[in-house]
């Protein structure tokens, strides 16, 4: 009796420590998209529908297989238990039956599973034959490019698309091994740096029934700043999208160079404060144009406005309306005027390790003549 007491208390600690691990765990859990919004388990497209429904399958499965031989385990474990003074049990050596019955029975539930799970396979690595919006992703350390070639837009991190259509994503890298994963929207997968002996551009699809601001992440070791190379995907209405659309054209590399047309007399012409730029010869335009030239910003960034707008292929996002994003620096800070600045005081401060690198510290004037100018290009 004393010695099962003694046993208890030691087992005890490490029963309730297990137990909290556990809960911890299952927390992990939760479909809590406030609290995690990189939850896999509240799908918000019919790609990540697809793959929940063959998750909750095979863990239903995996329940049933589980429960069945515990409790086989743990009734074995009980009703056979030694008792004081039983004699020596009988000593065998296997039991061809038993071991043919267990090697068949897990063999067909793989092989049941294995029907829904190839079938998941193909029709997520489809190619939708008649998309609705077709984007190219390029992964950079530790950025997110995204090009409508259809659309004629260029933006960072931050992908629009419209709710309840195909959108068909074109993949690959400018350096290094990266994998883009929206949770809620679709699985991961990876991009490759291509180049003159290797084209792999890897396909992508997912149709949202909802619309949202999606949180992301690069999901594939990609060097310092790999966990914080962060997108959203923002899931709009089709006029909100529209909107968008309309707005981002405007001094995109991807029409007719980046040249914004001339204002007309008949039309509302662009550029107007109502589609997101200022006007030309508007002092916070000048003054920041200057800087941006001066400053060696226009070394990396295209930006409408500047002699290389038309520039896709730069080390750095495009600017052209960053005003109008929600974050910066790769869904790392909300894109406010405070940060904005710090980013520009120090961007290895605000991200160490930034392939942002100042050719000369820039004064405060300077600093907030860029933020000014940023702001104003929505
Ligand atoms: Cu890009 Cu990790």
């Amino acid at each position: 009796m004393a010695l099962s007491i003694g046993l208890l208390r030691r087992v005890r600690p490490l029963a309730a420590g297990l137990l909290t691990l556990a809960l911890l765990v299952l927390v992990g859990c939760t479909t809590n998209e406030t609290t995690y919004p990189q939850t896999t388990l509240a799908p918000k497209s019919d790609f990540a529908t697809l793959v929940d429904d063959l998750f909750q399958t095979t863990f239903f499965w995996a329940v049933i297989v589980f429960v069945l031989v515990e409790g086989v385990l743990l009734f074995a474990i009980w009703k056979f238990r030694g008792r004081p003074g039983d004699p020596e049990p009988a000593q065998v050596h296997g039991n061809a039956m038993l071991e043919i019955v267990w090697t068949i029975i897990p063999a067909v539930i793989l092989a049941v599973i294995a029907v829904p799970t190839v079938q998941t396979i193909f029709r997520t690595s489809a190619t939708p034959e008649h998309p609705d919006v077709e984007i190219e992703v390029i992964g950079h350390q530790w950025w997110w490019e995204y090009r409508y070639p259809g659309l004629g837009v260029v933006t960072a991190n931050e992908m629009h698309v419209p709710v309840g259509k195909t959108i068909s994503l074109r993949m690959w890298s400018a350096d290094v091994l990266h994998s883009f994963w929206s949770p809620q929207l679709a699985a991961k997968r990876d991009v490759f740096p291509v180049g003159p002996r290797f084209q792999k551009i890897n396909p992508l699809w997912f149709r949202s029934d909802t619309t949202g601001d999606f949180s992301g992440q690069c999901a594939e070791f990609c060097g310092i700043q790999h966990a914080r190379m962060g997108l959203r995907v923002i899931v709009q209405t089709e006029e909100e999208f529209a909107a968008w659309v309309a707005q981002q054209r405007l001094g995109s590399p991807l029409v007719d160079g980046g040249r914004v047309p001339a204002p007309s007399a008949d039309t509302l012409a662009p550029p107007s404060p109502a589609l997101g730029l200022p006007a030309d010869d508007d002092p916070v335009v000048v003054a920041g144009r200057q800087t941006f030239v001066a400053g060696g910003c226009i070394a990396c960034h295209a930006m409408v406005g500047t002699p290389l707008a038309g520039q896709v292929s730069l080390m750095g996002p495009n600017l052209s309306h960053f005003g109008s994003r929600r974050t910066l620096g790769a869904n790392m800070y909300p894109n406010t005027g405070e940060n904005l600045a710090a980013w520009l005081r120090d961007p290895q401060r605000m991200k160490e390790g930034s392939l942002m690198v100042l050719p000369r510290p820039l004064t405060e004037d300077e600093i907030s003549t860029l933020v000014a100018y940023l702001r104003a290009h929505q």
